[in-house]
């Protein structure tokens, strides 16, 4: 089978290969699929480089979320079958096909499949999940109000609809041009516009919570934009120097501060909670496939056009199909 190979860390466009290598096989707790939507993510990038919380184990097969139809299930899968359309996160998604644990692979819901393309499906994993995630981590009240960095994201719109859903107004900071805004719920409207993070909160009512993909010298004026006793949760290292806090600004304030990753979450979430969560991502991505967006698809095999476009970060993901 053809897949995207990788023989030492390096820059993606330096280091991948097209090759053919064997197909791999399931063990007993896992699911052989056909590969066809590949989506790039930022820890994409991150993975091959060998700066991800994954390592790389050479000759190692790119990618991590995909979209597929079962190909085969181990002995001890029991519920999955072959040909059921499913998505999945796992090493090695960038070849024609890959073996995940059946607890990454999410099937697509039968009563949902018409209204969810590949391009939808194989972003299920990452994205979806992880607003989800980050929002049941966060234990906010019905009528709490969040702020969410990183506002024009994947992850932030996803967010913006599952608060709302959870009765919880999510507020969005981005950046533009040297400063930054503060949009609302609907991520339209302009609450706020200053040249930095610390001017364009100070006049908004204190948040109950922070969900942070960003970290870096921005992070002290999102902590100072809080109530006592607030959540700030971070997920994200989009811009990763360091910076400088006191102990006593956490301590006078009974503020917490929790990281998120997703496998950490996954690993210990119940059986019942993951499937609330899957069938909620799922509803939410067939009502509003325009959360997900696609900015361009490629062959396999255009993968350095795919990854030049991926790198502009404009207008939705790039897929590998
Ligand atoms: N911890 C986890 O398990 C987990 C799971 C999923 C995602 N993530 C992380 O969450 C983040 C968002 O992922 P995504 O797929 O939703 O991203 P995305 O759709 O590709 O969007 C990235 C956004 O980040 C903004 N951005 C980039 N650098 C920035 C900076 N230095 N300061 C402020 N904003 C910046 C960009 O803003 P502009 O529009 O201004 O360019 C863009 O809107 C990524 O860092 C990703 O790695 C983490």
């Amino acid at each position: 089978m053809l897949a995207l190979v990788f023989d030492r860390a390096g820059e993606p466009r330096e280091v991948l290969r097209l090759a053919d290598v064997p197909q791999p096989q399931p063990g007993p707790h896992e699911v052989l699929i056909a590969v066809r939507a590949r989506v790039i993510q930022p820890a994409d990038g991150m993975f091959v480089a060998g700066r991800y919380r994954v390592k790389p184990s050479f000759p190692q097969v790119a990618g991590f979320d995909a979209a597929g139809v079962v190909e085969s299930v181990g002995a001890e899968v029991k519920h999955m079958r072959v040909g059921q359309r499913v998505g999945f996160r796992y090493p090695g998604a960038w070849a024609d096909f890959a073996v995940a644990p059946a607890a990454r692979v999410y099937p697509v819901p039968d009563d949902l499949s018409a209204q969810l393309d590949d391009g939808a499906v194989c972003q299920f994993g990452l994205n979806p999940l992880t607003a989800w995630g980050l929002l049941d981590m966060a234990r906010l009240p019905q009528g709490a109000r969040v702020l969410v960095t990183a506002g024009r994201s994947a992850v932030a719109g996803l967010l913006g609809h599952l608060a709302l859903q959870h009765g919880v107004v999510a507020e969005r900071l981005v950046r533009e041009g040297d400063g930054y805004r503060l949009l609302d719920a609907s991520g339209v409207q302009t609450l706020a516009q200053a040249g930095d993070v610390a001017q364009t909160l100070a006049a908004v009512a204190p948040y109950d919570a922070v969900l942070d993909a960003v970290g870096g010298p921005g992070v002290p004026a999102l902590i100072a934009a809080t109530v006592p006793g607030a959540r700030l949760l971070s997920y994200g290292v989009l811009d990763d120097r360091p910076f400088e806090m006191h102990a006593a600004t956490m301590v006078y304030r009974n503020l917490s501060w929790q990281g998120f990753g997703i496998d950490g979450w996954l690993n210990q979430c119940e059986a019942a909670t993951l499937a609330r969560a899957q069938r909620e991502c799922w509803e939410l991505l067939s009502r509003h496939p325009e959360l997900v967006p696609v900015a361009a698809r490629y062959p396999l095999r255009d993968f350095d056009a795919a990854l030049a476009a991926a790198s502009t970060g404009k207008g939705g993901k790039v897929l590998l199909m």
